[in-house]
């Protein structure tokens, strides 16, 4: 979901002594009871210190009584203390998994989730012409467009952001996949899309609400507002995207987006508006309503 149970009643330790004399691997790793506020104290910490040993967590488990160099140890203490102060785990170690990429992440866009993978799922079990064109709009890590162009070599992906730095971001994650089907776009949303109609549109806009407290609670507080709130309904970004897509596809073009678990009827709405048919809200693995899809119904 999008918010984790990382809560602000989380407090940094204002001593860590265990940073000044020998300790085990085990007990450092004893340091997740800490981490009273994470709803995965344990793995946060594992990852923590592997990343800090540089070393698998496998190798935590098999070597539980090694006492790692001060050098580690003061390099886990920062980690952690990062992780104390509620900042996500993603942006500590500098990636995350999404799909079947290990992709580079910054504060400037949103660290990818799960439950958009339904967005990915879904769209490789449409049925689109062989060398189809794609276009993922609101792009940030790139992370749709990537696991897409990854799975078919033979489709042509275009991917945006109004983010300067979400779109290095993507560029430099498509480059470490050597994916050579993908192009990425600066623009805002579809202002500097080159005349050509796509097989398919995607996007996870921004969809909060303004005003949603959430947004200064857990993980989510330091994320940029840019990827996340969209007005005072959340919808503004869904009603621009669903409003001008019909523009870009091909004739029986598909559109699927992602938006928040209590948009799905309004949502259904724009699309049937916009002239598309075969509208559909699928739930997450939560069971949560979160994509909708839709085709271009022909002229
Ligand atoms: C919810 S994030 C999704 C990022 C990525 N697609 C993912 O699923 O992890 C929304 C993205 O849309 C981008 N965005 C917001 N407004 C935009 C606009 N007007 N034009 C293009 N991109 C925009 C943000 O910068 C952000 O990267």
């Amino acid at each position: 979901m999008w918010f984790s149970l990382w809560s602000m009643n989380s407090r940094p330790s204002s001593s860590l002594p265990w940073q000044t004399k020998p300790v085990t691997i085990s007990e450092l790793l004893q340091r997740s009871a800490e981490l009273t506020a994470s709803d995965s104290a344990v793995l946060d910490t594992e990852l923590l210190l592997s990343h800090a040993l540089n070393v698998s967590p496998t190798y935590l488990k098999t070597w539980p009584d090694r006492q790692p160099d001060s050098d580690c140890v003061t390099t886990f203490a920062a980690l952690f203390q990062r992780r104390l102060r509620g900042e996500p785990i993603a942006y500590i170690l500098g990636y995350q998994g999404f799909w079947s990429l290990d992709l580079k992440v910054s504060q400037h866009t949103l660290i990818p989730r799960p439950e958009t993978e339904l967005l990915v799922e879904t769209a490789l079990e449409l049925q689109l012409p062989q060398q189809s064109s794609v276009l993922d709009l609101g792009t940030g890590t790139g992370a749709i467009a990537l696991a897409l162009a990854s799975e078919r070599s033979d489709w042509k992906v275009t991917a945006l952001d109004f983010q300067a730095q979400a779109v290095a971001l993507a560029e430099e994650n498509r480059a470490a996949h050597q994916l050579h089907n993908v192009q990425i776009l600066h623009s805002d949303w579809f202002a500097a899309i080159p005349a050509i109609k796509f097989d398919l549109i995607l996007s996870n806009p921004p969809y909060i609400e303004n005003n949603d407290p959430h947004l200064s609670e857990g993980d989510v507080r330091f994320e940029p507002a840019s990827a996340l709130v969209s007005g005072a309904e959340g919808l503004n970004d869904l009603i621009h995207v669903i409003g001008h897509s019909a523009a870009f596809l091909q004739p029986s073009g598909w559109l699927l987006v992602e938006h928040g678990c209590d948009q799905g009827s309004r949502v259904r709405a724009l699309f049937a508006e916009a002239g598309f048919s075969a509208v559909e809200t699928r739930c997450d693995y939560n069971q949560m309503d979160r994509i909708t899809l839709g085709q271009l119904r022909p002229c």
